[in-house]
């Protein structure tokens, strides 16, 4: 007798394998529906009126600049800030990230209409909380969502109905459906009904002087009809140009994408430099040539890795969550790699051209110049510039750093204090390596008084006497 066939378990089935599921009928009584409604009313008059108080968790890059928008359009803003001395800063008017401007802090501060706190015991008194908390990567290359989850653990202990909750961080699509949302509603109380959730993704480029927190296009995805109308309805308030997409996870998708480009881009071009350089070519003849065309090409270029909090990070969130959709992401983990091999190419370069001046590295004094991951931030996490620092030291170079953004740094095994950018200094170098383009250096006397130059950034590219300069 034959068996019977056995039906593969729907759960066991792949995702896309799968039916969907039948949509869950919610019966609810026309005075609930009126109930739902009077909330969203009540919290677009809040916005529109601007009575609505903000709560923005996280004062770092993301969350201090997008308080003092909100502020200066009239909505009285609440930090939540766990770290008690940034609290404290702000508390006193005093600024400390470079995007704010100094006296708007100030004047918002004295005004009362910014004022931080440490704790989320303050979060009933807020209508909407926006989300600004750090969304790194284990040392796997996994995404590390311990803050947010954190966050969404006090929240849900002290949430009431009414408020929009927001996040801003930067994350895989499903975070705010799969990972918050369940987190939420442990409160007892209900999405799109007690209260909203949103995904907005902070797209904000530090030192960027064109393009700020207001004047950034800003996309937003409501978990549900409710949610995205409130969430537009306060976006709408302080910055300029609104962007609705259809979920949440497709904002979170969005902005994913667009630091995948940005990698995928860079690696390209750090690509094109390894084989130029085997090949006995400038690539950075190549590029400024080939940006000329007006169509159909876009400014990158190379240089000595990948940093900072975003482009090193996200392209990894996605990765990982395609692997649940048995999907490779394979230009993502290219570019990762390629963009990760940069410091070691920096250091074979710079060996090499102490070598032609018959120095051993181990022997040499080299000056990193420039530490912070892009040009005029003093942002120096997942900075190139502490790769290549380490490889240096560990073939032995006394390595010296000059950043007129980073008086001093520890982390990554380092710790170091900034070294005046004097005459002396740059004499007594053997190899002063430039590993950000600040404008606030004159690269001009760099090179006038180094012995040897090792450009990364092709920040010395007006300079006419060459000699004593190589490019990457
Ligand atoms: N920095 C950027 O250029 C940039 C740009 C766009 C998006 N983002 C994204 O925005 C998010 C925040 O980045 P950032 O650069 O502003 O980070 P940041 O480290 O500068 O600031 C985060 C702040 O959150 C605080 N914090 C952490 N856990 C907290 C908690 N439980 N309660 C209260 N405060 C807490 C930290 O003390 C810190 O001050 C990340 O997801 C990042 O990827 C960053």
């Amino acid at each position: 007798m034959s068996e019977p066939a056995r039906r593969i378990p729907p759960k066991a089935m792949p995702y896309w394998l799968q039916e969907p599921r039948p949509a869950k009928l919610s019966v609810r009584t026309p005075e609930q529906d009126a109930k739902i409604a009077n909330r969203v009313e009540t919290l677009l008059t809040k916005i529109k009126d601007r009575t609505a108080i903000v709560g923005v968790i996280g004062l770092g890059y993301v969350g201090l600049p997008f308080s003092v928008e909100q502020a200066k359009v009239g909505f009285r803003v609440v930090g939540i800030e766990q770290n008690p001395e940034r609290a404290g800063r702000v508390n006193a008017g005093d600024n400390y990230i470079e995007d704010v401007v100094d006296s708007e802090l100030r004047d918002l501060v004295a005004k009362g209409k910014i004022k931080a706190v440490t704790d989320f015991t303050t979060v009933p008194e807020m209508d909407i909380l926006v989300i600004a908390v750090p969304t790194p990567l284990t040392i796997n290359l996994t995404p590390d969502l311990q803050y947010v989850e954190n966050v969404t653990h006090e929240l849900a202990k002290y949430i009431r109905p009414g408020q929009l909750i927001s996040l801003e961080s930067t994350t895989y699509p499903g975070t705010t459906n799969e990972v918050m949302l369940p987190i939420l509603e442990k409160s007892g109380l209900k999405v799109e009904q007690d209260f909203f959730l949103a995904h907005s993704p902070e797209r904000v480029d530090p030192g960027n002087k064109r393009f700020n927190t207001k004047n950034t296009n800003k996309v937003v995805g409501g978990v549900g009809p409710n949610s995205q109308a409130v969430a537009v309805a306060f976006y709408s308030q302080a910055i300029d140009k609104i962007v609705p997409v259809s979920s949440a996870s497709a904002a979170e998708m969005v902005k994913v994408y667009e630091n995948t480009f940005r990698a995928v881009n860079i690696a390209l071009v750090n690509e094109m430099l390894l084989l130029c350089d085997r090949m006995g070519l400038s690539v950075w003849e190549v590029l400024d040539a080939a940006f000329t065309k007006p169509f159909g090409i876009m400014p990158f270029y190379p240089g000595p890795g990948v940093g900072g909090h975003c482009i090193p990070l996200d392209p990894h969130y996605l990765e990982w969550k395609a692997r649940e959709f048995n999907f490779n992401t394979h230009f993502i983990a290219l570019a990762g790699e390629i963009n990760r091999k940069m410091p070691e190419f920096v250091r074979t370069k710079a060996a090499r051209e102490l070598n032609r001046v018959g120095k051993a590295v181990s022997r040499s004094k080299i000056l990193a110049l420039g530490v912070s991951y892009k040009r005029d931030v003093g942002d120096w996490r997942e900075s190139p510039a502490m790769d290549v620092i380490k490889l240096l030291l560990a073939d032995g170079a006394h390595v010296l750093y000059h950043d007129p953004h980073v008086p001093k740094f520890r982390g990554h095994g380092l710790s170091m204090e900034c070294s005046p950018l004097s005459d002396e200094v740059l004499a007594e170098c053997d190899l002063v390596i430039v590993l950000t383009d600040h404008s606030a250096i004159d690269f001009a006397n760099v090179a006038a008084k180094s012995k040897c130059v090792l450009d990364t950034r092709n920040a010395c590219k007006t300079i006419e006497n060459r000699d004593n300069i190589t490019l990457l």
